[in-house]
């Protein structure tokens, strides 16, 4: 059989997706909504409105799809997933009960506490206890302390101040920013020491497989300083992330959590990004996604050596411990090149130059768009460069190289990129 498939987003991730996708030999038509300049030349892209689960459904049944990919969390953490099903369609994401485990810190913390899964030790306050927050801060007099937004907070709901005046002035831009609204939460937690990477594993609800680990590097300027980003590259695999360390991740952090989503009546199907700091003690969680990451896709769907859509559609048949995936060895990294100005304003209609002379490298898209036969930059993260190698020195040597060839007007990416990874590997 061949599969329709609808694929929502529009990012790099979604490109590499699409990408994976479109190598299928079970791909009938392959639809992005909405996609980008990078995603046409792979399936059609469409627009629909992300926020109109009737518009999306009415979509599907005239266009045949037989099964519905979610790259962003939006979308699940909104319960599209339930939609969906609800109307007896096949999606490959996390219900919203499921996606909770990045839809509300506190949830994912109370999970990781029940299933003895190890994370930093927390305390969780609502919108009236701001004065226990502070008193509780006071208390401990540890330095630095996390303090998180419950919800979805696009990257901005995590502060980590780092004396007291500082935590008390964080507790106040909470409460008039992310912590504004009267249902909101906070959760303070322990600062945990170490080293930060990201396993990704695809699940079906009752088993997983590790598809790949990464570095990601958040921050927009070099040698992790500045604000933060949505990222700003990332390599894969990661040196940090030994054959020995992966074990315990997949024991004492991976198999629980999908056992105890499953025991609790949430099981989870989709991809599940573990977002990991590699402490003294071992691999300690710092946050779950309930989608791929972004860049992080970008440098592991390019190592699927078995057919991304037919293990996709093996998950939403709970068939997975039947299906194979395999990986190739070979080193990739991703320089992300991004608006001058970003994560702040930045502006957008710049032509891009130079995407015609790369030949050894793949370039995903984001923020672009086309006008006629030229591209334009439509985003703070414009463009993927991704490059693989028998080494991450090699993949990185060849990225920038053919980063080297591409401009736009104020471009602007980091040059130290994997810098961490070959410490590493010295
Ligand atoms: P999160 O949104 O939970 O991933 O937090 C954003 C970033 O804050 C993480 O990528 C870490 O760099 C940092 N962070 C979050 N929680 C902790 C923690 N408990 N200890 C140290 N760093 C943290
Ligand atoms: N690259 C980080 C994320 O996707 O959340």
């Amino acid at each position: 059989m061949h599969y329709n498939v609808l694929l929502l987003g529009s990012g790099g991730r979604e490109h590499a997706l699409a990408w994976g996708i479109a190598k299928s030999s079970k791909l009938g038509e392959l639809y992005i909504a909405p996609g980008n300049p990078g995603t046409e030349s792979l399936g059609k892209n469409v627009v629909l409105d992300a926020t109109n689960f009737d518009e999306i459904y009415d979509f599907i049944q005239e266009h045949s799809i037989h099964i519905t990919v979610v790259g962003p969390e939006q979308p699940l953490v909104d319960g599209f997933a339930d939609f969906l099903e609800e109307k007896c369609q096949v999606v490959f994401g996390p219900k919203q009960q499921a996606a909770m485990l990045e839809g509300s810190k506190e949830f994912a913390k109370d999970f990781m506490k029940r299933h003895d899964i190890p994370t930093a030790a927390y305390e969780v306050f609502d919108q009236s206890e701001f004065d226990k927050a502070a008193e509780y801060i006071k208390e401990k007099g540890a330095y630095p302390v996390v303090l998180k937004a419950d919800g979805l907070a696009g990257g901005k709901g995590v502060l980590i101040p780092e004396t007291e005046a500082e935590a008390m002035q964080a507790l106040e831009e909470l409460k008039e920013g992310s912590l504004s609204d009267a249902a909101s939460r906070l959760v303070i937690e322990e600062f945990m020491e170490g080293e930060e990477a990201s396993v990704f594993a695809i699940c079906d609800g009752s088993e997983f497989k590790v598809i790949g680990n990464a570095q990601d590097h958040k921050r927009i300027g070099e040698g992790d300083t500045g604000l933060n980003t949505g990222g700003m590259g990332a390599y894969s695999p990661a040196p940090i992330v030994t054959e020995e360390l992966l074990e315990r991740v997949k024991s004492e952090i991976i198999a629980p959590t999908v056992k105890g989503m499953k025991s609790e009546g949430n099981p989870y199907l989709g991809f599940l990004y573990v977002g990991l700091m590699i402490t003294s003690d071992g691999p300690k969680v710092v946050e779950y996604n309930c989608r791929f990451g972004d860049p992080e896709c970008q440098v592991i769907i390019p190592a699927m050596q078995s057919d991304l859509l037919e293990v996709m559609v093996a998950c939403t048949e709970g068939r997975l411990s039947d299906t194979e995936v395999i990986l190739d060895d070979l080193y990739r990294c991703t320089v992300v090149l991004v608006s001058g100005g970003y994560p702040q304003s930045y502006a957008k209609g710049k032509v891009i130059s130079g995407l015609d002379n790369i030949k050894d490298a793949m370039v995903f898209h984001a923020g672009t768009k086309r006008d006629g036969n030229q591209i334009l930059t439509n985003g703070g993260r414009v463009l993927n460069v991704v490059t693989e190698a028998k080494s991450l020195a090699e993949a990185l040597e060849l990225a920038y190289q053919d980063v080297s060839k591409i401009s736009f007007d104020n471009m602007y990416y980091r040059t130290d990129i994997g810098h961490k990874g070959l410490k590493h590997l010295e």
